[in-house]
């Protein structure tokens, strides 16, 4: 018998990371779900649990390395060693290029703490086990921001891109160890995260919140808006392949696979 893999999900309280945590669920994985808020963690475990999933729940701030630390090693005791690390908890703050105040500074900080040095310490608080083993996967769920620019995140932008550079980076000089780094780009998805932009773009405009998730759904190439469980599929097929380096470009159509340039 193949032993169970042991997945850790970051930002798995609600949208996207809960998805996934699902769907790893469903692959027979036993899932540690991390987040700030731990009761959103702890009801969404205990509803897979309810299904029969092996699922925990951890408090986890990927904005501070003593929190990664202690979840990594209450994850350990729950659930085993994790071979595969699913980078998902992330922020998006609006704010214009150049703010009233004349100070960005605590807006970058923020989104590169968590987007990007989050995932970062995360992958860096397991990648000795995993190389030891001989076996390990990592998936970021990076954005469609990674790829390109969009107007009043530029922070976002930022540290998608920073993100996305990281993993580029990390799958290079990880080849052949049998631990591999894949990326998905999702564009805009159905979830509390593209809500509450709903509700900004409504307040700012004066449009319905309808109206402006509408605007948003316009604004993917397939003219909808991603679904959780579509990227929750795709993250699992690259945890379960072999695809170091993969990008997979999600815009509400068929996924787009990248492979890693070289
Ligand atoms: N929604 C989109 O359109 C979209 C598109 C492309 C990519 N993405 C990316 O997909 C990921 C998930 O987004 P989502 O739409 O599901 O967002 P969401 O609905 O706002 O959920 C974000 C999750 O991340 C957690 N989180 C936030 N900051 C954290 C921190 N410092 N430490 C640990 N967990 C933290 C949140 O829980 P707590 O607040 O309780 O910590 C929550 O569980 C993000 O990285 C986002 O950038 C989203």
């Amino acid at each position: 018998m193949t032993a169970r893999h042991v997945a850790f999900v970051t930002g798995a309280g609600r949208g996207i990371g809960a998805a996934i945590a699902a769907e790893l669920v469903g692959a027979g994985a036993s899932v540690v779900l991390g987040a700030r808020t731990l009761s959103e963690c702890e009801r969404t475990a205990e509803a897979l649990r309810e299904r029969g999933g092996s699922a925990f729940a951890v408090q986890l701030d990927v904005g501070d390395a003593s929190s990664i630390a202690v979840a990594l090693a209450r994850a350990r005791e729950l659930a085993g060693p994790v071979d595969w690390l699913v980078n998902n908890a992330g922020i998006a703050v609006s704010a214009p290029l150049l703010p009233k105040d004349g100070n960005s500074d605590k807006l970058y900080e923020r989104h590169l703490r968590i987007n990007f040095h989050g995932a970062r310490h995360m992958a860096e608080g397991l990648l000795p086990a995993m190389k030891s083993a001989g076996y390990g996967r990592i998936v970021n769920v990076a954005s469609s921001a990674a790829l390109r620019g969009y107007r009043y995140v530029a922070a976002y932008c930022a540290s998608k891109h920073a993100l996305l550079g990281w993993a580029r980076a990390a799958a290079l000089e990880l080849d052949g160890t049998g631990v591999q780094v894949a990326t998905v780009c999702p564009h805009y998805v159905d979830s509390p995260m593209t809500d509450a932009s709903a509700r900004t773009i409504a307040a700012k405009t004066g449009r319905s919140e309808a109206e402006a998730r509408a605007l948003l759904a316009a604004e993917n190439p397939a003219g909808k808006l991603v679904r959780p469980e579509q990227v929750a599929a795709v993250v699992r097929a690259l945890l379960e392949g072999d695809a170091n380096g993969a990008e997979v470009e999600l815009d509400g159509g068929a996924p787009r696979y990248h492979p890693l340039p070289r």
